[in-house]
């Protein structure tokens, strides 16, 4: 891979949870030894059941919170480490897009404003320069002109996610992190954002942090998959060979359930119905993470932690099953 843009090695994030008169405070570990790599105009989708630390991992990229350890470089420089006005020098170069299109709009602003405000903030455009910047900007998302002057509150979900776009491209990010951004609209609205951040993409060359906790939504956008579970990633590798051959058993029960557009293939398709719940951050089962759940649990998965292991066609799998040092090399011929 060239040199990444996003470069991201062994982040962890713990949360301090606050005791009571009868509770002791607690540590919840919501990200656990979390790397990964995204190049300049690459998309890496994160994948991962609700509470397994997605957005806790855009948020510490985002510098929105403070890492517990690890670090995250973009563009070369040392994000973790940036203060004051380096920090703003860089913001710039890294966005962020919301799942919720109904609350991440100041309701207050017009159209216009929403989306040249960072170009104020950053004394890039006023004026008339600033007038036409803003127009260009909607025109890119598919808003047109006469959209200027309206409030938040006369759009649909799906055109306030594209205002959010066209505000989060305002000053030509190299990075944007998109958190569940689709997962509040239909499907077919859902489809249209994805095929705008396709052009987007082809266009401005910008990069994508993609994180949703439907497998299914990221098949064509997405170029890596990274899964998580527990805070950790399970499972990483070229999204066409995430989907065509998932290594890790929970990628696979994920993958069961996301639906096929052939009814023939979805009928004859086994879905894999995971046992119980994901179990609590607070206590997190020895072993590996997923053992409590698993389908092909062995005895020594209930102890050991599975390292990564490359897996044909691209990425690495955290399971014994592909570990062919432990457990006899147990790879199974389905
Ligand atoms: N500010 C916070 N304080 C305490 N716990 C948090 C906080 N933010 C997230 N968590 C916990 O961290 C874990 C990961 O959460 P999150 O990153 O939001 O997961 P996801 O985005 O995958 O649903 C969850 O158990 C969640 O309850
Ligand atoms: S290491 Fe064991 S428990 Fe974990 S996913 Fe692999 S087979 Fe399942
Ligand atoms: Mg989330």
């Amino acid at each position: 891979m060239s040199t990444p843009l996003l470069s991201v090695r062994d982040l962890e994030v713990t949360f301090r949870l606050r005791g009571g008169l009868l509770r002791p405070t607690r540590l919840l570990r919501a990200v656990n030894g979390v790397s990964f790599d995204i190049a300049p105009g690459e998309t890496l989708a994160v994948v991962g059941e609700s509470g397994s630390g997605k957005s806790t991992i855009a948020r510490a990229v985002m510098r929105l919170l403070e890492p517990s350890s690890g670090r995250i470089h973009l563009d070369g420089d040392d994000v973790t480490a940036l203060k004051g006005e380096a920090l703003r020098r860089i913001r710039p170069k890294l966005q962020m897009v919301f799942q919720d299109p109904y609350s991440s709009l100041d309701p207050s602003m017009i159209i216009a404003d929403v989306v040249g405000e960072p170009l104020v903030v950053h004394g890039r455009a006023r004026g008339a320069d600033l007038e036409r910047r803003v127009q260009g900007l909607l025109e890119h998302v598919g808003l047109g002109r006469y959209h200027m002057n309206r409030y938040p509150y006369e759009f649909s979900g799906g055109q306030r996610q594209r205002i959010a776009i066209a505000r989060a491209i305002a000053l030509e990010p190299k990075l944007l992190v998109l958190d569940e951004a689709v997962s509040a609209l239909d499907v077919s609205t859902q489809n249209q954002i994805l095929n705008l951040l396709e052009d987007l993409r082809s266009e401005l060359g910008i990069a994508y942090l993609f994180i949703s906790h439907d497998l299914g939504v990221v098949e064509h956008i997405a170029d890596r998959v990274a899964v998580t579970y527990l805070g950790r990633i399970v499972e990483e590798g070229p999204a066409e060979r995430i989907f065509s051959a998932p290594a890790h058993p929970y990628t696979e029960a994920l993958l069961s359930a996301v639906p096929v557009p052939n009814p023939r293939i979805q009928r004859s398709r086994q879905r894999i119905v995971l046992p119980g719940d994901i179990p609590s951050p607070l206590a997190p089962p020895a072993g590996c993470p997923f053992h409590t759940r698993c389908p092909h649990v062995m005895d020594v998965c209930k102890t050991a932690m599975p390292a990564h292991t490359p897996i044909d066609g691209g990425g690495s799998a955290a399971c014994f099953l592909h570990d062919t040092g432990v457990a006899g090399g147990t790879r199974r011929a389905s």
